[in-house]
């Protein structure tokens, strides 16, 4: 991370009030590709990581049952409640939470993780870290949408300000996924430096949670590595 979580903090609550305004088109094709690809099932539980003033929880809160909105910057978290108050959007809950600690409620039995513009803060070893993390609360999928890099690093280029941004390449993103048990199902192409990826819990790492979760055990040979496949 080039910043402090402090730092970061600082960053969004200064911008907050008027975070909203000036969204360029790629930002809202990412924004809206990532709402799409989460699609929650009406009793489906939500967690959106980086969720700022709620781009993405907001719209998910209309068909999921509940939508966990977490982040670092007060400010940020302010404007969301503000904004779901204005909606009358009940199923949504923001509070502070970090990728790496994201503060589920112990209540809360996550199906869909989501993250849009906002792990890219992130060192490369870091957003591996988060992944675990966020595979650990065993989700059906995750969609993260973000600054990433399908070809060479270019800071001339939209999205990517070396002095606060740390943007992974796909690839690095997509082992990261592979290796927590998660397949990714698709990859969205939005700019050079802007995509969505979509992974999905791979079979045999759902079949050992589903086999401990009524006291099984797997037949033999069934070992880890069959069950991170690239897609
Ligand atoms: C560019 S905004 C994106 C907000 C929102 N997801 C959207 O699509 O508009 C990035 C957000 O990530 C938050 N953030 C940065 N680092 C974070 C971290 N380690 N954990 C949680 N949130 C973080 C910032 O506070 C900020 O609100």
């Amino acid at each position: 991370m080039k910043q402090s979580l402090e730092d970061h903090a600082a960053r969004f609550d200064e911008k907050a009030g008027d975070y909203d305004e000036s969204k360029s088109e790629e930002y809202r094709a990412c924004a809206s590709l990532v709402v799409d690809h989460a699609a929650p099932d009406p009793d489906d539980t939500v967690l959106d990581l980086g969720t700022g003033t709620g781009a993405i929880a907001l719209p998910l809160a209309e068909d999921a049952a509940r939508v966990i909105g977490r982040d670092i910057s007060e400010g940020m978290l302010e404007q969301a409640r503000e904004k779901a108050a204005e909606r009358g959007l009940e199923p949504v809950e923001f509070g502070e939470g970090r990728f790496r600690e994201p503060a589920v409620p112990d209540d809360a039995d996550v199906d869909v993780v989501t993250s849009n513009f906002a792990m890219h803060h992130l060192s490369d070893a870091e957003k591996r870290e988060a992944i675990d993390v966020i595979a650990d609360l065993e989700p059906d999928r995750i969609v993260l949408g973000d600054v990433m890099l399908f070809g060479e690093a270019d800071p001339e280029e939209p999205f990517y300000s070396p002095e606060v941004d740390d943007p992974a390449t796909v690839g690095v993103l997509a082992d990261a996924f592979t290796d927590a048990g998660y397949a990714l199902t698709a990859v969205e192409l939005v700019h050079d430096q802007v995509g969505v990826l979509v992974a999905e819990r791979s079979g045999a790492r759902a079949a050992d949670s589903a086999a401990d979760a009524s006291g099984g055990s797997e037949p033999d040979g069934d070992d880890e590595s069959s069950g991170a496949d690239e897609p």
